[in-house]
């Protein structure tokens, strides 16, 4: 295969399978990260709009991965599907495929993409130009990983698909490999950089997705991590269960009794901070999202913009399991 990464980002899809030839993203960031870790590719820092017929054609490619932006379809954006200005480079790019001599193919994207109208053009595309696909909805706890990523997979390729190598990925919600603990992934942290800050203890606590170093389970790190908590990745506890649930009681019947709020807020902060709640560091995150251990960031890219970056990539494992069918 000689493939083109097409949404390149730092480089997940390469990371599951070396043989990228070229790849492109319009992210400045993002493109110094891909070239740290894979000095060889000709990443181009530009626009797939672009990238003409000609172009691609003298890149000798046969193969392209691509993740096109997917906040058009998240269901918790506004859903402006083929109106978001970000759909526009993959409508030009689906324009040019049947031009393209391409073999095979690899999508990845949000919940929700397969509800959209740019889904259905995608197909529409697919079946017009030969392609055999197949499509998934997988999430890396399926596969042994403590770590939820639901997302939509398609792979496509010109030759029928082999059916009983299909048959090996986990159907519907299926866990095909239990998930191993937390503690496999913790780096030792000994500086406060991680910890939570006070404010967000003070007012947010409650929504914490608490996890544990026997915990076999985290949620997905989103790009917000580190700055919201709702629903952006989980949050870390040298303590154990019982420890935690025992605070989270004292801090219930300490918003009963007839405090001051001076003296209120003080003992919350005391009690929160015992249970030393941190931030996942971004190698960790790595690790939960399969980038091996070279994988690394300049040391320009700050901690807020590697969690923005691994929060838009992808698991490395999901999608060289995919790799494998085609
Ligand atoms: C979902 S992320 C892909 C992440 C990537 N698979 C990874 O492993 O990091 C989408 C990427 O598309 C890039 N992008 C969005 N619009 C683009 C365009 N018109 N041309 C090139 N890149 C674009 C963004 O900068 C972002 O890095």
């Amino acid at each position: 295969m000689k493939i083109l990464e097409l949404y390149s980002g730092i480089g997940g899809m390469h990371t599951a399978f070396k043989k990228v030839v070229c790849a492109i993203d319009i992210n400045p960031t993002a493109n110094k990260v891909y070239a740290h870790n894979f000095p060889t590719t000709n990443s181009i820092n530009g626009n797939i709009e672009g990238l003409t017929v000609n172009k691609i054609k003298k890149m000798n490619i046969d193969t392209v991965f691509m993740s096109p932006p997917c906040q058009p379809f998240t269901q918790l954006g506004l859903q402006l599907d083929i109106h978001d200005p970000r759909t526009k480079s993959f409508i030009y790019f689906l324009g040019i495929l049947p031009e393209l001599d391409i073999k095979r193919l690899l999508l990845e994207n949000v919940r929700g993409f397969e509800l959209s109208e740019v889904h259905n053009m995608f197909i529409t595309t697919l079946k017009k130009c030969g392609f055999h696909y197949k499509e998934f909805m997988l999430s890396p706890n399926q596969l042994g990983e403590p770590n939820r990523r639901r997302r939509y997979y398609c792979v496509a390729k010109k030759e029928p698909f082999d059916e009983a190598t299909v048959a090996n990925l986990p159907q519907n919600d299926e866990i095909i490999q239990d998930p191993y603990t937390l503690e496999k992934i913790l780096e030792d942290v000994t500086t406060d950089e991680y910890n939570v800050p006070i404010k967000m203890l003070l007012n947010k606590s409650k929504l914490f997705d608490i996890v544990y170093k026997d915990s076999n389970r985290s949620c997905c790190f989103t790009k917000s991590y580190g700055r919201y908590i709702e629903g952006s990745g989980s949050i870390f506890t040298p303590k154990t269960m019982a420890e935690v649930d025992d605070v989270y009681e004292r801090l219930n019947e300490n918003t009963q009794d007839e405090i001051d709020p001076e003296t209120r807020i003080k003992i919350e902060t005391e009690l929160l901070k015992s249970l030393q709640f941190r931030f996942f560091t971004s190698r960790e995150i790595c690790r939960l999202m399969c980038f091996p251990e070279e994988f690394g960031f300049p040391a320009s890219v700050t901690n807020r913009q590697r969690y923005t970056l691994l929060g838009n990539s992808i698991n490395c494992k999901v999608v060289a399991e995919l790799m494998k069918l085609l």
